[in-house]
């Protein structure tokens, strides 16, 4: 019997890389998103698309119960749906933070809950949270998108203790730069850039900037998706796999510097003084 995946997010991106991927390998994919009408899977047979706006915590147990009513099984859940939020924390708006905690880190509770008594009764499953870099160190005017992937990488932490009694396995993907729509159309911003009245302005100028001179070293979605593959099947118990050169040399860098010297290469890496 062919093992069936559940994954949030799948429109574009490495959601909708992961979608390709495991129906390559045979898998049943639960392909979720706002808009079904995005799918682009009409030519993988083993692929249903289902309606899952992960903000909607009613929404997830429906969905994850007509997956596994339909493929009559349900293995491996992938939390990926996610954005980012951008710009100084003290323009952003109640609904801005809600939103993203809504999305990036109570959307995953609420999957993941409620897949966990399908997976807790049958003994077995894989979940996948897919956090980033920057679960694991924070770079400038990103601080309320750290909140939430920091946020995730700790819960999945000690989600893996928790679930390994029932030999579930807990496991965080954390990439790097990414060639996705998530710093184009995803993206949302807490100010407006060219208003030169903004105070924060010139520094989101700076950041944006150096965020763009490094898009050349972005993996692709398809890698990632690899990477969520080999996490997937790869039987271990490895609680983190960082995915991309860029992220794999960051975080190196941060075991081997001081906090100061991690600090000020940051600054220069990203144009700020002061
Ligand atoms: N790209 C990067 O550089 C990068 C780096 C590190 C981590 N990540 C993480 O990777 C994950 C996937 O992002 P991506 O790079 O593939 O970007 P993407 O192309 O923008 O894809 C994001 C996906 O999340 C979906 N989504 C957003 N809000 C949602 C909601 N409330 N309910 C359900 N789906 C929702 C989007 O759906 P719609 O089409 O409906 O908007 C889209 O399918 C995110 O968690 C992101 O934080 C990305």
């Amino acid at each position: 019997m062919p093992k069936t995946v559940f994954i949030t997010g799948t429109s574009t991106g490495i959601g909708a890389a992961a979608v390709r991927l495991f129906a390559q390998h045979g898998w049943q994919v639960a392909a979720t998103m706002r808009n079904p009408a995005d799918a682009k899977f009409q030519d993988l047979p083993n692929v249903r698309v289902y309606a899952l706006d992960v903000t909607d915590a009613a929404a997830a147990p429906r969905a994850i119960q007509q997956a596994h009513a339909d493929f009559g099984s349900l293995d491996v859940l992938i939390n990926n749906a996610g954005y980012g939020l951008v710009g100084p924390f003290e323009a952003a708006t109640d609904e801005q933070i809600q939103h993203q905690f809504a999305t990036n880190v109570f959307g995953v509770f609420a999957v993941t809950r409620a897949a966990l008594p399908i997976l807790r009764a049958q003994q077995s499953g894989v979940i996948i949270n897919i956090t980033s870099v920057g679960g694991r160190t924070a770079f400038p005017m990103n601080s309320l998108y750290h909140a939430t992937k920091f946020g995730l990488d700790g819960f999945s932490e000690s989600l893996w203790y928790e679930l390994a009694p029932f030999g579930i396995q807990v496991k965080v993907v954390a990439p790097g730069g990414v060639a996705t729509d998530f710093a184009t159309r995803s993206l949302q911003m807490t100010i407006d850039p060219a208003n030169d009245a903004d105070p924060y302005a010139g520094q989101v100028r700076s950041v944006l900037a150096a965020f763009n001179d490094r898009s050349g070293n972005a993996s692709s979605a398809e890698q990632i998706a690899d990477v969520i593959y080999t996490a997937t099947t790869d039987g271990t118990a490895q609680l983190r796999y960082i995915a991309g050169e860029d992220a794999k040399g960051i975080l190196g860098a941060k075991t081997q510097m001081s906090e100061a010297e991690f600090s000020t290469m940051i600054k220069q890496n990203f144009g700020l003084n002061g």
